[in-house]
């Protein structure tokens, strides 16, 4: 017969990496809501149109990667590539503008998009993620950085990791630019790569973003969009800069820092890490003020971003991943079983986490698994305490050992552990 096997580009997550996993997923939620963000969980799939009309028909995501099929009804379904639209869509759907005029919103949860794997690229992957509605002013761009920038921090990764910024300007402003750069480009427009010729037509920006050497080369001296920032574009931009110094948080500006999806409009940023390999971006977002009118809600701008949850986990360090186990229960005798079950039953209404073995191994076995666990005590229940109505309290980091009664064991666990 054959094996069943995991799709390609698809990853299980085992108990032995689970732990960093989770540690990263409370880091998130803890700085989140020190910032007074609060989680929303939309659906795995949404209606096609929700992401061809907000992310656009041209980008790589919709053209190329969304996993979508034809609903029996005849609804063109697709598993969520990415999640700022279904926000949008939920915030608009619940009317949650009119709750509070500033929506503070996180999210963790997978992605789908039909990619080439390869190191830092699935098929399936998970983003963490923040959204703020209701503001367009600068301090609100330099929150939403300060969120991704405590987050970097708090798991060690802020070292090799650079913030990059640009401003794309508002729609305004990208549409001179826009002809101004086709216009720079045109002579030059056959020696372009395919995509490029393509991108020259559906979106010209995109082919700033080009890896090719040659193409750089061809755009040497193009026109930069900062030329046809609005006054406003540029206060905005400016005071985002300032803010962030304020803040003493790093950045480098980068002019060809254009993104990938079509919503954005002003500021754009994203955080690489010189410890990833080619996909390097742990992160990336930016401003999309005219998203929600688009979809049909009422005009309210908005800004986030969203981290890619393995390449976070790629480059943070193992340590301080501490146990969370406090006992191992050593049971030895099928006597013992209902006394042990009682006792570990009042330990973990107590608070402590206990481990105990249900294979009825020797004691060997049981105190190996005991010190693998990681618990930092051992309980051992034996004959002659059955008879003394007493457990062996083993500390497994100092070795030492004391003989306790069953009345007396919540209270030493508690005084040991406070
Ligand atoms: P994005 O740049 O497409 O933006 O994705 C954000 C992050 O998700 C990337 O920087 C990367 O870390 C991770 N990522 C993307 N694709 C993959 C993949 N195939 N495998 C592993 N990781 C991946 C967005 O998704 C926007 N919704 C961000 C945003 C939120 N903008 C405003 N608000």
């Amino acid at each position: 017969m054959n094996l069943i096997r995991s799709i390609k580009g698809t990853h299980d997550i085992l108990p032995a990496d689970s732990k960093k996993w989770q540690k990263l997923e409370s880091i998130v939620r803890e700085i989140c809501s020190r910032f007074g963000y609060e989680e929303i969980r939309t659906p795995a799939f949404e209606e096609t149109q929700l992401f061809s009309r907000s992310v656009g028909e041209d980008t790589d995501i919709v053209s190329k990667e969304m996993y979508s099929w034809e609903d029996r009804d005849g609804t063109s379904l697709t598993l969520r590539p990415e999640l700022t639209a279904s926000v949008v869509r939920s915030f608009i759907q619940h009317n949650l503008g009119a709750q509070s005029p500033a929506q503070r919103l996180y999210y963790m949860g997978p992605l789908f998009r039909r990619e080439r794997p390869q190191k830092g690229r699935q098929r399936q992957f998970h983003q963490f993620g923040v959204e703020a509605f209701g503001s367009e002013n600068p301090e609100q761009d330099a929150e939403i950085i300060a969120i991704a920038w405590h987050i970097l921090n708090e798991c060690g990764l802020s070292d090799n990791a650079t913030l990059h910024l640009n401003s794309i300007g508002s729609p305004e402003c990208r549409k001179n630019y826009r002809e101004a750069l086709k216009d720079f480009i045109r002579p030059n427009l056959d020696k372009l790569s395919e995509t490029s010729q393509i991108r020259f037509e559906t979106n010209p920006l995109r082919i700033l973003d080009t890896k090719a050497d040659f193409e750089q080369k061809l755009l040497e001296g193009a026109p930069t969009v900062s030329d046809y920032f609005t006054e406003e574009d540029k206060t905005h931009f400016d005071s985002v800069q300032s803010f962030l110094s304020s803040m003493e948080i790093p950045f480098s500006l980068n002019e060809k820092l254009v993104r990938g999806l079509d919503y954005y409009s002003r500021t754009v940023f994203e955080f690489t890490s010189s410890s990833l390999g080619a996909q390097d971006a742990l992160l990336g977002g930016g401003r999309y003020d005219d998203l929600v009118e688009t979809l049909g809600g009422k005009p309210t701008p908005g800004i986030g971003f969203a981290a890619g949850m393995e390449r976070f986990l790629m480059t943070m360090d193992e340590q301080n991943l501490d146990s969370k186990t406090d006992i191992y229960f050593v049971c030895l005798d099928e006597e013992g079983i209902p006394t042990a079950l009682s006792l570990t039953n009042q330990l973990r209404q107590a608070g402590f986490s206990v481990i105990t073995d249900s294979l009825r191994r020797s004691m060997k076995a049981q105190m190996r698994e005991a010190n693998k666990s990681g618990a930092r005590y051992a309980i051992i229940l034996g004959e002659t305490e059955m008879e003394n109505g007493t457990v062996v309290l083993r500390n497994l980091e100092k070795g030492e050992q004391e003989a306790i009664h069953h009345s007396d064991l919540i209270n030493k666990m508690q005084n040991l552990t406070n």
